[in-house]
């Protein structure tokens, strides 16, 4: 069948790579993609929330599967638009419908369903401009450090955590009322801060049944040791070595059931992929957030992991046959490092000249932010690489991966070089 994907970033490389090794996959088209991901498929130039223009390239190609990789047009509900067009609902699409991805667009939402569910997450309370007296109240309730959340969808960069109590107010003030995050922070969820370190599992699922895939370990921060503003990723870890089976067995029955039984009861249709953050607090798994899609880098560790058939597993999600499924997990690990453009997460610089990139045969060199210019493959965006290895050590895996880091070269290039060394001897 002809399939289209959803996305530009090193998400989608990696969902691409993988779709085309199934022989049930006979055309890849990719909107809009990058450079890299046209050595998988057809770049089709439509944008992922241009709903019409999706609409065309899925008659024109005769598409049978869906694929949304961001948030952005399922929080706008691309997959309600396919399943109320008769033209298209024929098409398989993975990826929640407007309902299920509030899971994602909206933090109280998110939090309430939490809490209706009983799922563990830290105590909260939700303000907006009427009720900001309310909100400097309830912070001084807490202690430091402050945990603010704009409600919406903010590119990643709604969550403040602020050490001071008047600062974390002033911030309030300008989430509220002077949308700080534009309409995303006219709602502001403050919570509790949890201590503890972050992993993030994720579940691909019909709503009634699911499948638990690799955990992964992100590092969020730009600078080296988890230092410097937070970024979209700079690399990640798979398998997670505290994430043990005693751990696992705590985020399934405590997290991933009732969050799945949850959707069931609550009549919120859902076939996608469920990203649950989770902060394990001493042991004990509470969830941050929940996404619904895949993390960018995260996809890049745990997609190389899974040895069955990507097409036929999104086939069985959403013809219910996910009890029939065993999933095939490779015990390698997989660690990927994202180069990243100068000055990230700030302004950047594009257009830089990539060299090297047929240097690396040891790794998966999975493209984010390129594209072509008169032949050449140049950046475009912040994140530009992930490069993946894999290997039966995290050590392995990094020397690999830090080989092919230094192997390519464009001008401005930055990466950390201590992805996975907290996790290194960890049991
Ligand atoms: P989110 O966008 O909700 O994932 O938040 C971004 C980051 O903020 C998370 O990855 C955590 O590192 C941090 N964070 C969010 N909520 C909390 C919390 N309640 N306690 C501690 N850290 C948090
Ligand atoms: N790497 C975090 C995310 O994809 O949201």
């Amino acid at each position: 069948m002809n399939i289209l994907l959803i996305g530009s970033g090193g998400r989608e490389n990696a969902i691409a790579w993988k779709l085309v090794q199934s022989p049930k996959c006979d055309k890849l088209f990719i909107a809009p993609g990058n450079a890299g991901s046209q050595r998988f498929g057809i770049n089709l130039p439509v944008s992922g929330t241009d709903f019409d223009g999706l609409k065309n390239a899925v008659l024109q190609n005769d598409i049978r599967m869906l694929v949304v990789g961001p948030e952005d047009p399922l929080v706008k509900g691309v997959r309600d638009f396919f399943e109320t067009d008769a033209e298209l609902k024929h098409v398989m699409v993975i990826g929640p419908g407007k309902a299920g991805a509030m899971l994602e667009g909206s933090k109280d939402f998110s939090k309430k369903f939490m809490f209706r569910n009983s799922v563990p997450t830290a105590r909260y309370a939700t303000f907006d401009a009427s009720t900001i007296q309310d909100g400097y109240n309830f912070l001084e309730t807490l202690k430091a450090p402050y945990v603010l959340k704009a409600d919406g969808l903010a590119a990643g960069k709604g969550v403040l955590i602020i050490q001071n109590l008047e600062e974390a107010k002033r911030e309030l003030h300008a989430m509220l009322v002077d949308s700080k995050f534009g309409n995303a922070s006219s709602t502001v969820v403050i919570e509790e801060f949890l201590k503890g370190i972050e992993l993030s599992v994720f579940v691909l699922t019909n709503g009634k049944q699911y499948v638990i895939l690799p955990e992964a370990k992100d590092y969020k921060r730009i600078g080296e040791g988890d230092t410097g503003p937070n970024t979209g990723g700079m690399g990640a870890v798979s398998p997670v070595p505290f994430a043990d089976e005693t751990f696992m067995q705590k985020v399934e029955t405590r997290i991933v059931k009732p969050t799945i039984d949850g959707l069931h009861k609550e009549g919120i249709p859902y076939t996608g992929f469920v990203f649950i953050g989770l902060m394990n607090v001493d042991g004990e798994p509470f969830v941050i957030e929940y996404n619904a899609r895949m993390g960018d880098p995260e996809t890049e560790v745990v997609v190389p992991r899974i040895k069955n058939d990507l097409v036929q597993l999104f086939e069985d999600t959403a013809n219910l046959r996910l009890d029939q499924v065993r999933l095939d997990i490779s015990t390698e690990t997989a660690l990927t490092v994202i180069l990243a453009s100068k000055g990230y997460p700030g302004d950047i610089e594009k257009g830089k000249t990539i060299h090297g990139l047929e240097t690396c045969s040891d790794s998966l060199v999975f493209h984010a932010g390129t594209s072509e210019r008169e032949g050449a493959i140049i950046t475009s965006g912040g994140r530009v690489l992930a490069i993946t290895s894999m290997a039966p050590s995290i050590e392995e895996a990094q020397k690999k991966s830090m080989a092919c880091a230094n192997a390519i070269s464009f001008e401005g290039k930055y990466f950390r070089k201590d992805i996975g060394d907290d996790l290194k001897g960890v049991v």
